[in-house]
């Protein structure tokens, strides 16, 4: 399945910024159609000015990812304007990070809402149109190296890219003969503003356990300063779309870090030659569910799941 890009409408969240922006200059040279979503209207209108001085047909649509009704109005929106949207791209993102245990439920509310429920209404707005205009097309989402392991400072983003990293892979399942590929961006580090994500956070969400200072903001910037450039990220989103590969890890230095956190899970495994009877009584009863379960969803809806 070779994907065409030229003509095709791409609907991006975070469009306006960092490596959402870099998706739309990239995806926009291939000849798709952007459509730039974003909190940051003010941002909106500066990227598309940016986009369509250099000839890309772009349309902006101001947009907080986590509003289910507005992301349907805007989706409507796009689709008159530029046609019907077969490529997603699920890049918005917000960070806040401290020790974990001085967080609040406004922290975790607005990080998995954005993070997570961004990813889930931009799938569940489009992958029913996706489906019905039978176009194909593809949908990349974006987590972060951190969607493989959490530590302290880190932990409710990253529990928030772990589930973006789970629903992506089980829709890459569920989308598998139905022409639409989909991807997940795994980025180590971006050039990109989000050192300054909490400017974004509404009001209801303020009651929160970190301090977020100008120094902090500063510190932050310096490491994203020497992230890779939106655009080469993007490169490397074409490329795997192209290619239909589920991850997008374009980072060398990341490699030391997952081998260390994957070889600790299969350093938990027992031996294969061991327990043979359970082994086999397991998989008996798996596979027989399986069986059952393709039953009923043939009976239920059209189509069986694994
Ligand atoms: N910068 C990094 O080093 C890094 C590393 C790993 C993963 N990521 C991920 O990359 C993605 C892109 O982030 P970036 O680094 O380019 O940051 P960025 O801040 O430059 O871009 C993110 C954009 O999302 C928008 N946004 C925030 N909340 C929103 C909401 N509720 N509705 C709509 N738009 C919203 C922001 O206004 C911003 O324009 C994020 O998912 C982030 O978690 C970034």
């Amino acid at each position: 399945m070779t994907i065409e890009f030229k003509g095709r409408t791409a609907f991006i969240t975070g469009g306006a910024s960092g490596a959402g922006f870099g998706q739309a200059k990239v995806f926009g040279r291939e000849g798709c159609k952007v459509a730039i979503a974003d909190i940051r209207g003010d941002a909106v209108e500066k990227a598309l000015a940016e986009l369509r001085a250099e000839g890309i047909e772009a349309y902006g649509v101001e947009l907080d990812i986590t509003d289910r009704a507005a992301f349907a109005r805007a989706a409507d929106d796009v689709e008159a304007a530029l046609g019907p949207v077969s490529m997603l791209f699920g890049t918005a993102g917000v960070s806040i990070f401290g020790p974990l245990e001085q967080a609040t439920y406004d922290d975790y509310d607005w990080i998995f809402g954005v993070n997570l429920g961004g990813v889930v209404n931009l799938m569940q707005t489009f992958v029913p149109r996706m489906i019905a205009q039978g176009l194909g097309g593809h949908i990349v989402n974006t987590a972060s190296l951190g969607c493989f392991f959490a530590n302290s400072g880190s932990g409710i983003y990253s529990a928030s890219k772990f589930a973006v990293h789970g629903i992506t892979m089980a829709m890459r399942d569920a989308l598998k003969d139905k022409g639409i590929g989909v991807s997940l961006v795994a980025p180590a580090n971006i050039k990109s503003n989000i050192a300054e994500s909490i400017d974004t956070r509404p009001e209801k969400f303020a009651h929160s356990g970190y301090k977020v200072d100008a120094r902090e903001i500063a510190a932050l910037h310096e490491i994203y300063s020497q992230g890779m450039e939106p655009e080469e990220l993007a490169g490397h989103v074409k490329q795997a779309i192209l290619e239909n590969r589920f991850y997008v890890i374009p980072y060398p230095e990341s490699r030391g870090l997952l081998e260390m956190t994957f070889q600790q899970a299969l350093d938990a495994i027992p031996p294969a030659d061991t327990d043979l009877e359970g082994q086999a009584k397991r998989h008996e009863a798996m596979m027989k569910y399986i069986a059952a379960r393709r039953e009923m969803d043939t009976e239920r809806y059209g189509s069986s799941t694994r």
